[in-house]
């Protein structure tokens, strides 16, 4: 089995996370896939960034969902990094996918804390107009999220994301029909790896940035390491695989 190496973020430490520059990096150093956040603006388009308050990555203040896009298109999401970036814009989910969209894996998390009631069916919507269904899977830690998602649309991939290191989190998921588990990675041992596999299910991990702890996760046989380092993670994957 080969796992699959993900930029999380687009790969946040080479270019500010969540950008078109990340994602373009991403393609072009042959990640198997990306990882990106996804929220609604103040006139309901869907943005990918990853804190619901805007001051960390971008040149403004508040809530994303008290913008317009029009708004939020005004800031630089790349100065944050370097001034390099200050171009950078907040992109929309359709512009991303129209970057990613042949990538294998494409990995969308829904921020979801804040009430934003109609994200599931406008990713899903996006996820068809693309037509890539097969390649999505669309995690969040807000699990009735994921459950409407499976309502709606009983054939697209869900992963249960997960923080603190669950008691039997494979018989969480699959009770529930998920398809994957998101483990931080230091919660991931080999019991939870092996029963994910048993029961059908993905085991992906985030967010790994120590060569060891791929090398670890690489020899533990989990199917997709998310990171900000692709270039570190790639390298130790191929070596593994010869
Ligand atoms: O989806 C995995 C990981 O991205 C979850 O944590 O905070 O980086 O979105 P966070
Ligand atoms: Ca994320």
């Amino acid at each position: 089995m080969k796992t699959k190496i993900i930029a999380h973020r687009g790969g946040a430490a080479v270019k500010p996370e969540n950008t078109l520059a990340a994602f373009k990096n991403a393609v072009e150093l042959g990640a198997d896939g990306v990882e990106f956040d996804v929220q609604l603006t103040k006139d309901g388009e869907v943005v990918v960034i990853h804190d619901e308050f805007i001051n960390r990555t971008m040149t403004g203040e508040g809530l994303v969902k008290d913008h317009t896009l029009a708004e939020l298109r005004q800031l630089s999401a790349g100065e944050f990094f370097d001034s390099e970036f200050k171009d950078e814009k907040i992109p929309t989910l359709a512009e991303v996918l129209e970057l990613v969209q042949d990538l294998e894996v494409i990995n969308i998390e829904l921020k979801n804390f804040l009430p934003y009631p109609e994200l599931e069916a406008k990713v899903l919507n996006l996820v068809d107009q693309f037509g890539i269904r097969d390649q999505v899977i669309i995690s969040s830690f807000n699990h009735y999220s994921l459950q409407k998602l499976k309502k709606m649309q009983p054939e697209i991939k869900t992963g249960a994301l997960m923080a603190s290191k669950m008691i039997n989190p494979a018989d969480y998921a699959f009770k529930r029909g998920f398809d994957a588990l998101h483990l931080h990675f230091l919660t991931a041992d080999q019991e939870v790896v092996d029963k994910s596999h048993f029961m059908g299910m993905q085991l992906n991990v985030y967010t790994v940035n120590f060569p060891e702890s791929v090398e670890e996760l690489l020899a533990k046989g989990v199917d997709m390491i998310m990171t900000d380092d692709v270039e570190m993670a790639l390298e130790l994957r191929d070596k593994s695989l010869n």
